[in-house]
Parts: C-alpha cells; structure tokens; sequence
C-alpha cells in the first residue's frame, strides 16, 4: 500500500517536490496509520551515469536535493521509498515518453544499480520490462532473476516488484522469482480500463498467496473518470482489494476528495486487502445484465462479499448465500456505511448503484 508517481505526473513532471507533497500528505491524512507507507518514484528520476564510477545519478534539476536525502526525508515521515528500474538498456519512458537521457537500464550494471539503490536507501523496487526482447535479446525469467539475486546480495530489505504486463503469464513463475508481478496492461483512468482489469483477474486466483502477489496495476483513484464518482471509487477499490492487489495511489494526494480518502483508509477495505490468509477472491456469479458476485476467504472464517454492477442501470443483487459462503447462520455488514444486514432469509441483497459495488463482510454467527 502506498503512493506512486506515475499516475498521477507520469514522466516530464516528476519533481522532488510532488515526492514529498505525497509523502507529507500520506503521514498527516491518516493513510499511514491505515497502512499506506511506500512512496514509490516512478520512471523519469534519473539524470544520466556518473561518468567515472557508471552509478546512476538523479535528475539534478528535478531531484535538487539528491535521492539519499529524499529517502531519508520519507523516512523520517515513517513512510518507505520505492524506485523504478528497467532489465534492459532503455526504460519504458526513453520509447514512451520521448525521455532524452540514454543508458539508464541495468543491462550488466545489476550489482552496481542495486548497489546504489541500497545506499540510496530504497525499500522497493519496480522493475519493469520494456521491451528488452526487442531492444537486447533478453530472456524474462533469466533477466529479472539477476536483479533478484543483486537485490539479495545488498543485504537490505528490498520488495520485489516485476512487470512484464501479464504478456507471459508471470502468475505461473513470478513467486520463485519476486514478490508481486504485473499481470496487465497498464491502466487507464477510465471505467472501461478497471472493469476490463477486474474481468482479467477472474481465473487468477490460484496464483496469489502470502508474500506473492498478482498486481492488476495501480489504481487510478482520484483522476479521470475517478475523480469525484464516488460509487466507480468504491468498485474500484473495493475489486484491488478482494482480488489482494497492492494498493498504489497514483493522484495529488492533498487534493482527495474526503469522501474517496474515506475509502481508502475504511477498515474493511484495508483488512480485506491485507488479510493474512492472502487469498484472492474468485468470481461466482456473471449474469449477462453486468451483475456479478465475488466472494473472498478471510481469517478467522470470515468472507468479504462483492456485489458488483458493471451496467450503467442501477441494479438489485442478490445471492444465496449457502452458495457463496456456505450453510449455516452469517451475520452481514456492509463496509461502506458499516451497518448491519439482514441475511436472516439466506439471501444476501443490496441495490447496487451503475458501475458501483456493494462490500460485505459475513461472520459466523
Ligand atoms: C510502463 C509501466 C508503467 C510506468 C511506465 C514508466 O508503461 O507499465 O507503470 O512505470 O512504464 O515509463
């Protein structure tokens, strides 16, 4: 859980300063005590190679004050510092983004780029492909596990993080390797762009567990079509987090809107997203007017329960619920009101606004 710069500034206005104004907001909202704590420096930080020892460099007009000193800066916060790196010899922002600088890939450079990344400080690392099959002839697997084992020999505590968006099923062979993997295209700050994700993820929860994750990509909470739709928000964030997803903002945080900062720190959400059993949820219901119902495992025999309306017509769901969490006698709670509900029937129903969700939690009662 944390912040990324990429949505929100993608690549020509990354500064130093939209860092810290993310890492002061994060600590001073409530998201840090909700659990939101790596500030993750996306692609387009990097001013060159040091030309005498070949260490990558920041940005000097973009990042004035240097990286060691931003990570200390989010660190004195009691947040964690996140950076980006590319397998091969360009970055995804060099073909992308028109991104003048060359030679900023880790291309037999692991060792000294992990190096400098620890002596930086960094807590986690996005590793990213970008086409260096085309680019270097490079193979994934044997590509992303010589920075797996350069992180490993720094000594330092780094998470993991691989893309390669979902191309060649990174869920069958990305545990042995990292500990989260892209399995889409990058998102976009549009309906159809998270609904299209969330229907990707129907068949891959058997591949997510404690420690290794499926990464349906970042959320897009807070820009475009998510600005303000309060109701795309709760489906939007209430799907990352049954389907396990990190949980990446990627927006001007200062500027959330209340109600959408209440979604993401809403106990339920994180607890559902963090749950320690890491179980992904599957899909049991797809009816073709858009309904659909999720049903997620939790600790402690509790379930997390998705209602789900894709349509743009309001909707009344219902499920049974001897189908979705069992028999036996529940008690229901709606997580965005946080009030009870009435299952005493068997039935779990709720009127679902158009491209919105209904989350529940169901105890044993
Ligand atoms: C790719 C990734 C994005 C972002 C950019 C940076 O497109 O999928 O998330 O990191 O590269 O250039």
């Amino acid at each position: 859980m944390g912040w990324n710069s990429w949505n929100q500034v993608r690549c020509h206005n990354l500064t130093e300063d939209i860092v810290k104004a993310a890492a002061d907001a994060i600590a001073s909202n409530g998201m840090r005590e909700a659990g939101y704590q790596y500030v993750v420096v996306d692609d387009c930080y990097q001013g060159g190679r040091d030309p005498e020892t070949g260490s990558l460099i920041a940005h000097s007009q973009r990042f004035p004050g240097g990286m060691p000193a931003l990570g200390e800066y989010i660190h004195a916060k009691g947040l964690k510092f996140g950076i980006y790196g590319v397998p091969g010899s360009e970055t995804c922002a060099n073909f992308w983004d028109e991104y003048p600088i060359h030679g900023l890939g880790s291309l037999g450079m692991e060792e000294l780029d992990a190096q400098t990344w620890a002596e930086w400080g960094v807590d986690y690392l996005k590793y990213d492909w970008c086409r260096a099959d085309i680019t270097d002839e490079l193979e994934k697997i044997p590509a992303f596990l010589r920075m797996r084992d350069a992180l490993v020999t720094t000594g330092r505590d780094i998470v993991y993080a691989v893309s390669e968006y979902g191309d060649d099923e990174p869920w069958t062979w990305g545990a042995e390797i990292a500990n989260l993997w892209r399995t889409t295209q990058d998102i976009l700050p549009e309906w159809d762009s998270v609904a299209g994700i969330i229907n990707a993820q129907a068949d891959l929860w058997p591949y997510s567990r404690p420690g290794a994750w499926n990464d349906p990509d970042m959320l897009q909470v807070g820009n475009g079509e998510f600005t303000d739709d309060v109701e795309a928000n709760r489906a939007h964030v209430g799907m990352w987090a049954m389907l396990a997803a990190p949980l990446f903002l990627g927006t001007n945080v200062p500027d959330l809107d209340p109600q959408i900062l209440g979604i993401l720190t809403n106990p339920d959400v994180v607890a559902i997203d963090q749950d320690p059993l890491g179980k992904q949820a599957q899909r049991l219901v797809k009816n073709a007017d858009g309904t659909q119902v999720w049903s997620r495992p939790l600790k402690d025999g509790v379930f997390a329960v998705a209602l789900y309306n894709l349509g743009t017509e309001h909707q009344h769901i219902t499920a049974a619920l001897e189908d979705v969490v069992g028999a036996g006698a529940w008690r229901a709670r709606s997580v965005w009101d946080q009030k009870d509900v009435d299952v005493t029937g068997g039935h779990l129903s709720a009127d679902v606004a158009p491209r919105g969700l209904a989350l529940h939690m169901l105890r044993p009662a």
